[in-house]
């Protein structure tokens, strides 16, 4: 379960202050749950822990099944934002920190495309794709972003030319809205099998449909797990009280905002946590920044980065907050060993768990930041597993709504991803965009 603490904000906010912050966040909570606010349309995400069918997963499983026997041990997912980064930060956080070098592979190997528009990647893949046996996920709401369905076109034609266009329908699923969008009219020319992505599910919130649910099931993961730790979550964070932890996240987030702290850094001493760092900064980002307000999404993991961004967050600017996501317990046991010797001095540590010293450093870091003028939240979760990063996803999910109903924005539309697309549509010649070509072409000479 997914637990918040305040006690690092103690001492930049008043009780009183927090009080009137907790009644905003409840009167927000109310209107995420009478679906009375504004992008009401999008609250779709809420129940999905409680309504998904289990013959969903099971489906996804009959997939990976038939893939493995193929002897398929590549998947190459592809989406950009919402398509593809909740299943990126559950794969990564997830997976053996080395199984790409492990000579033991067990099941399919999952890899991203879509998300980048560099050539050197998507060339890389091919040279990837050319030596393993490789199927295909192609994930896009719309069904028309440009970037995953560049590089759709390429993957389907390796894949076609490789194993030929029947065997290409069996090797290709696709993820996109029921009835609208190109990706919808080629799976149905082509006979792809297709998974729905409701219409009142926006990308963002969109890890728990089959966007995040079919990659992480044919990564091996458990996602029955993950599902009922998200539902737990479901429950908790219904509840119409101070203790809700979506509550006193959204409620204390505001507040700092409101007093200056303009950034709010996501900090885990995990790297395998990395990517949870990326899915925060989309959702948070995308929900709230628009209309001139919003809190600016960064994230670290530390210890790396003490030794980079360490100094700017002890002594820089005072315009930042952290919220760091601890883990309770490490899924390994290694213990530091007793050298004789003692050359590098480090015997004051032997017989100490190496997650002892994260511990400590976890600790030592939090209390030399407040002493530095950064409030610190906590979120904590036991150990990192399927449960607990479900209860995660939902926790910041739903929090995210609340969060942005308290800073009086909608948090469900994001207006401003279209503007750099119009420009470059235009600067490529896309048919339509003529005129918008000739004024940008006048402003770059
Ligand atoms: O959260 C969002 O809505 C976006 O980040 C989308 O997920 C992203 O732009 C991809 O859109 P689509 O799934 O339509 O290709």
């Amino acid at each position: 379960m997914v637990k918040v603490n305040l006690g690092g904000c103690s001492s930049f906010v008043k009780d009183a202050e927090y009080n009137e912050y907790v009644e905003k966040a409840l009167a927000a909570l109310d209107t995420v749950e009478n679906e009375n606010g504004a992008g009401n349309d999008f609250l779709g995400w809420k129940h999905l822990p409680s309504e998904t069918p289990d013959s969903l997963i099971s489906e996804c499983e009959a997939i990976r099944d038939e893939w493995k026997n193929k002897g398929i041990d590549l998947v190459v997912v592809i989406g950009i934002g919402g398509s593809y980064l909740g299943a990126k930060c559950a794969i990564e956080a997830l997976s053996h920190s080395f199984a790409k070098q492990l000579s033991h592979k067990d099941g399919l190997e999952v890899v991203f495309a879509g998300h980048t528009l560099s050539e050197e990647y998507i060339s890389e893949l091919m040279d990837l794709m050319q030596e393993r046996n490789a199927a295909a996920v192609v994930i896009s709401k719309s069904g028309t972003t440009t970037e995953p369905a560049v590089a759709f076109r390429l993957i389907k034609q390796h894949i076609e030319e490789k194993y030929g266009r029947e065997e290409a329908a069996s090797r290709i699923v696709a993820v996109t809205d029921a009835k609208k969008g190109a990706l919808r009219s080629l799976s149905t020319q082509e006979g792809y099998r297709t998974f729905v992505i409701e219409d009142n599910v926006g990308g963002r919130f969109s890890v728990l449909t089959p966007v995040g649910i079919l990659p992480i099931v044919l990564a091996g993961f458990d996602m029955r797990a993950m599902l009922a730790g998200a539902k737990e979550m479901e429950k908790v964070c219904a509840e119409r009280n101070a203790q809700n932890p979506a509550v006193e996240y959204a409620a204390m987030r505001n507040l700092l905002y409101d007093h200056g702290k303009a950034i709010e850094i996501l900090v885990s001493f995990s790297p395998k946590l990395q990517y949870l760092g990326e899915w925060w900064k989309q959702l948070y980002g995308e929900s709230e920044g628009k209309d001139g307000k919003g809190i600016f999404p960064a994230s670290v993991i530390f210890t790396t980065d003490l030794h980079s961004m360490g100094q700017y967050i002890q002594e820089g600017k005072r315009i930042l907050m952290e919220t760091v996501v601890s883990v309770e317990k490490s899924n390994r046991s290694t213990v530091i060993n007793n050298d004789p010797q003692n050359l590098d001095g480090l015997n004051f540590l032997s017989g100490k768990h190496v997650e002892e010293c994260n511990a400590m450093a976890e600790l030592g870091t939090r209390l030399a930041h407040i002493d530095g003028g950064v409030p610190q939240l906590n979120v904590s979760i036991e150990k990192i597993d399927e449960y607990n990063l479900g209860g995660l996803f939902y926790f910041f999910e739903k929090a995210c709504g609340i969060s942005g109903y308290i800073l009086g924005v909608n948090p469900f539309n994001q207006p401003g991803v279209e503007a750099y697309k119009k420009n470059m549509f235009a600067l490529l010649g896309k048919p339509g965009y003529e005129e918008q070509a000739k004024v940008l072409q006048e402003r770059l000479k």
